[in-house]
């Protein structure tokens, strides 16, 4: 199979997109080691992806917003599996609040789970991708990144700041063979966004905001995440996949 014995290590996967990104690279023969604070949902999609089959996975409690967790939860993958074929850093916090209420400690917060921990999980997958000489970082960013409201302030600076970090990473990566590129994906209905549903006024707006009419799925946005991090995808680094239903180029 496509993943067969490639080590994949996916952060914030005990949920949303992330759990949907390890589940379907497990589904093609991947070994996958899961990071995510919330051990037992962690726990719980391992053991789902586990008995789905072929491939595995492994949960890892880590609190993305230390440096130091960081750093010892890579090692002891790495430890475990030997090396790192793939990252997908796709755990992430959203926020929406006025520019004039932010305040230091949600300012903080998206920072370090967005922006600090998706450079410092690269960092540690990138030692060992130069090792190998080979590897592939997939870091999700988002439309936000690109086209705001005036309420997303802090998420889109995090956003644009892992669009900036996976271009760095990607030249610096080249003569590596590590390629490293960002997927941003519109409104994709996962466990941060349902509870919209219920708001009959957002979802018409979005409905009409959005070419395609509808919220992004799950695996849409892993589709495009496994298109990245596939074994026979080359020469395609520094770029950033927009998944977004045409979102940012609706005038
Ligand atoms: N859902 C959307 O519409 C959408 C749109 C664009 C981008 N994104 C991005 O996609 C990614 C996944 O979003 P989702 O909707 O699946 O969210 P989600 O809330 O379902 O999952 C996020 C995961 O990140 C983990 N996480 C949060 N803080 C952490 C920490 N300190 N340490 C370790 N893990 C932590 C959570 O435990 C959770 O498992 C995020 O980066 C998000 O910004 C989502």
């Amino acid at each position: 199979m496509e993943f067969d014995g490639r080590i994949c290590v996916v952060t914030g996967a005990a949920s949303g997109i992330g759990r949907e990104i390890a589940r379907s690279l497990a589904s093609r023969g991947a070994t996958v080691a899961i990071l995510d604070v919330q051990l037992a949902k962690a726990e719980e999609a391992a053991g789902q992806i586990c008995d789905e089959g072929p491939g595995s996975a492994t949960a890892f409690a880590c609190d993305l917003r230390s440096v130091v967790e960081i750093e010892t939860t890579m090692s002891a993958v790495v430890e475990r599996f030997g090396r790192v074929d793939v990252l997908v850093n796709a755990a992430g916090l959203a926020n929406r609040t006025a520019a004039e209420d932010i305040t230091e400690a949600e300012w903080d917060l998206l920072n370090d789970v967005n922006l600090k921990a998706t450079f410092f999980v690269a960092q540690h997958a990138y030692r060992v991708m130069v090792a190998q000489k080979s590897g592939k970082i997939i870091n999700i960013a988002s439309h936000r990144a690109t086209t705001t409201d005036g309420h997303h302030l802090v998420y889109a600076a995090t956003k644009a700041g892992v669009q900036a970090i996976s271009r760095d990473l990607a030249v610096a990566g080249g003569q590596h063979g590590i390629d490293v590129n960002t997927v941003s994906p519109g409104y994709v209905l996962t466990p941060m966004t349902e509870h919209n549903l219920e708001n009959d006024e957002w979802l018409t707006r979005l409905q009409s905001r959005i070419p395609i009419g509808r919220l992004l799925t799950m695996s849409e946005v892993t589709n495009a995440v496994l298109f990245l991090a596939s074994p026979s995808t080359s020469g395609i680094t520094g770029q950033n996949m927009l998944v977004d239903g045409g979102w940012t180029v609706h005038e």
